[in-house]
């Protein structure tokens, strides 16, 4: 019998991966007729159709929503294709290096003992909304200028914006509107602000203002779309990732002491739970020309959905692909993409999860979840976990787990 499967519907927004085990199985790109798409939920397809982009139309947008219920798509380099996502996109590329990111770590690492300390001293709180929700909003606020009333306000609308309802069908409640005009109202009165005090342009933001292809430079619009994207994309995944972890190694005790008794392990438990619960879930495309894959022939116009969850959990690529096991010693997987679009934060991200990890398990020490209140994203887009509250008991702050007093990078 045929998958029944539909990106929008409860039980696949709930939990879509039974769909995408089922899908896995039929061993080619899955055709949803009333969406007239194809879910590729293979390693070899996603990995195959991401390389080959002049196959690929980045420009009616890169979310499900924008690509499949024509959704409003902000204009920037994400949503262009070859060579003019290249020339923008290359205004961005220095401040996201490895070398760029290595530089900020001091100041990350920072930023997450700032909003780490006060909640230590209560026994309870929430790694997504109380932590790591919070250390992303800053940390993009501080790279677009924000202040930190901003960048806290911002990420709340975000969150409003991506909020569902059970059984909602994209974005268009009453609560995502509000968010969303209220959000772009304030990155355009951010950007005049910008205009009028040259002073306040800075890093990104001083980037994005000085650039100019072919004598054309952006317009007031076109840098709130940039700042609106940046700021969802820096703040979005990584928090949930973050969050994912500490309930994926309080599932696993036996993994969990091994990471408490050895920091060292923290960055493999962290991009372990980036294969077994990829937060960006998918990201769509439209094809640009006809051409096959795995026996199907996509035709011009079809929509493609990249589903790295499922490609992530691809048996054929790893094994025991469903199991956490952050001792993995296995191939690559797509967490962050391949190909030109790939992920601007495949470097910054690593490396912000892995502070986080590191500062939260060195405060805490042994903690356990208060499961009956731990929340995942619902909806067609993203995964991982939105609530995850954690008891622990408080720690002599002198020392920590790893018996250092402070990490340095
Ligand atoms: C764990 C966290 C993250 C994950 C799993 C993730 C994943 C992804 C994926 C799968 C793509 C599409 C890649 C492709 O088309 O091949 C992408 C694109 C992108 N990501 Fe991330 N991302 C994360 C964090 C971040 C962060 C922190 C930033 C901040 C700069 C960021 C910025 C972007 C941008 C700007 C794009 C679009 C790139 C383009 O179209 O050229 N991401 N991300």
């Amino acid at each position: 019998m045929a998958v029944d499967y539909d990106p929008f519907s409860d039980s696949v927004m709930s939990d879509p991966f039974p769909a995408y085990r089922e899908m896995r199985a039929e061993g080619c790109p899955h055709y949803i007729e009333s969406r007239r798409a194809w879910a590729l939920t293979r390693f070899s397809d996603v990995w195959k159709a991401s390389l080959d982009e002049s196959a690929l139309d980045y420009t009616h947008g890169q979310t499900p929503g924008q690509l499949l219920l024509g959704e409003p798509c902000p204009t920037t380099f994400m949503t262009m294709n070859v060579p003019d996502h290249r020339r923008w996109r290359a205004f961005l590329t220095p401040f996201y290096s490895q070398e760029a990111i290595d530089t900020e770590a001091p100041r990350i690492r920072a930023l997450v003992s700032k909003i780490l300390q006060p909640l230590l001293s209560s026994g309870k709180f929430d790694v997504y909304r109380d932590f790591a929700n919070r250390v992303m909003c800053h940390n993009v606020g501080h790279d677009l200028g924000f202040t930190e009333e901003q960048s806290e306000e911002f990420r709340a609308l975000i969150d409003d914006m991506q909020h569902r309802e059970r059984g909602q069908v994209g974005g268009g409640s009453q609560r995502n509107q509000a968010a969303a005009g209220t959000l772009f109202g304030a990155l355009a009165a951010h950007v005049a602000n910008l205009r009028r005090n040259p002073t306040l342009v800075v890093r990104q933001t001083k980037a994005l203002i000085d650039a100019e292809v072919d004598g054309r430079r952006l317009s007031d619009q076109e840098l709130t779309f940039y700042l609106f994207s940046l700021l969802v994309t820096g703040s979005e995944t990584t928090p949930l990732s973050v969050a994912c972890t500490i309930y994926l190694l309080a599932q696993h005790p036996d993994q969990k002491a091994q990471v408490l008794a050895d920091q060292s392990l923290i960055p493999a438990a962290y991009r372990e739970t980036l294969r077994l619960y990829q937060p960006t879930n998918m990201l769509a495309r439209r094809a640009r020309r006809d051409f096959s894959l795995s026996g199907k022939e996509i035709k011009t116009g079809d929509n493609l959905l990249f589903v790295y969850a499922s490609a992530n959990r691809d048996e054929e690529r790893f094994t025991d692909a469903e199991q956490f096991d952050i001792h993995r010693d296995g191939p690559r997987d797509l967490t962050f993409g391949i190909g030109g679009h790939v992920c601007l934060g495949a470097n910054l991200a690593p490396v912000a999860g892995r502070i986080m990890l590191e500062e939260l398990l060195a405060g805490v020490g042994d903690y356990a979840l208060v499961e009956a209140e731990c929340e995942t994203a619902y909806g067609e887009f993203l995964l991982g976990f939105t609530r995850v509250p954690i008891r622990f008991h408080r720690k002599d702050p002198a020392q920590d787990d790893f018996g250092r007093d402070r990490m340095g990078d």
